[in-house]
């Protein structure tokens, strides 16, 4: 494929976690590690599209050639998120975003002592994929499942219920496709559609990604 194939084109991708804040020093969180979505940013940028990659909290060196926004909450990066995507022509939303946040966060460190903790009310967060998706217009959105079981079942509720045109599916209990590993192991599940890859760098993975990307931008254009 042409290294400029996406030349012109605005892109959204999200990676990482959130972080949702209990007081100042502590947060609720998960194991991703935002490689999947740095990847598919530099492979985006790569092929020439103008990219804005809304980062959760990680530690990887930005990708060359992407404007990169960081966040820390699910809020912030819905935020971030719904603003490029006003402009963009797709989203691809890897982040591993909390489903929870503390229903309120304490303004100071609580003291084990004088503020015993024993248990957490929790808010739901706002679904990004699922608010992106509900208007998209034309825009193509692409989200992740990751799973730990019925991966394929989960994936393909995932793609009906988010209203999203490409679920990359992911088994994430297994050792070479889980959450901080350098490589994974995705079915790409469209609703015509699944592709399963073999276990491949998540570089290779993020190409086979923009290749569908390109496909579903412009569907008519010969191979
Ligand atoms: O529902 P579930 O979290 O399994 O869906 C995963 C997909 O939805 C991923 O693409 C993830 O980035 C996206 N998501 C989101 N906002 C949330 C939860 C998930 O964008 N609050």
């Amino acid at each position: 494929r042409a290294r400029g194939d996406l030349a012109g084109r605005r892109i959204v991708i999200t990676a990482g976690p959130t972080h949702e804040p209990v007081d100042p020093v502590r947060y609720l969180s998960n194991a991703s590690s935002g490689k999947m979505g740095y990847a598919i940013a530099a492979a985006a940028a790569a092929h020439g599209a103008h990219v804005t990659l809304v980062s959760g909290p990680v530690s990887l060196p930005e990708p060359a050639g992407v404007g990169v926004i960081h966040v820390t909450t699910a809020a912030q990066m819905l935020e971030a998120t719904q603003d490029a995507f006003a402009t963009a022509d797709a989203a691809i939303l890897a982040a591993a975003v909390s489903d929870y946040r503390p229903e309120q966060a304490a303004d100071h460190k609580l003291k084990k002592a004088a503020e015993p903790i024993d248990n957490i009310a929790l808010a739901e967060n706002p679904d990004i994929l699922a608010t992106l998706s509900q208007s998209r217009g034309s825009r193509v959105v692409i989200g992740f499942a990751a799973e730990t079981d019925n991966v394929l079942e989960n994936a393909r509720k995932k793609l009906a219920t988010k209203g999203c045109d490409l679920i990359v599916a992911n088994d994430v209990s297994r050792d070479d496709s889980t959450f901080g590993s350098d490589t994974n192991r995705v079915t790409l599940v469209g609703p015509h559609d699944e592709t399963e890859l073999d276990c491949m760098p998540k570089e290779q993975v993020a190409e086979k990604i923009i290749e569908r990307l390109h496909d579903l931008l412009e569907p008519d254009e010969p191979l």
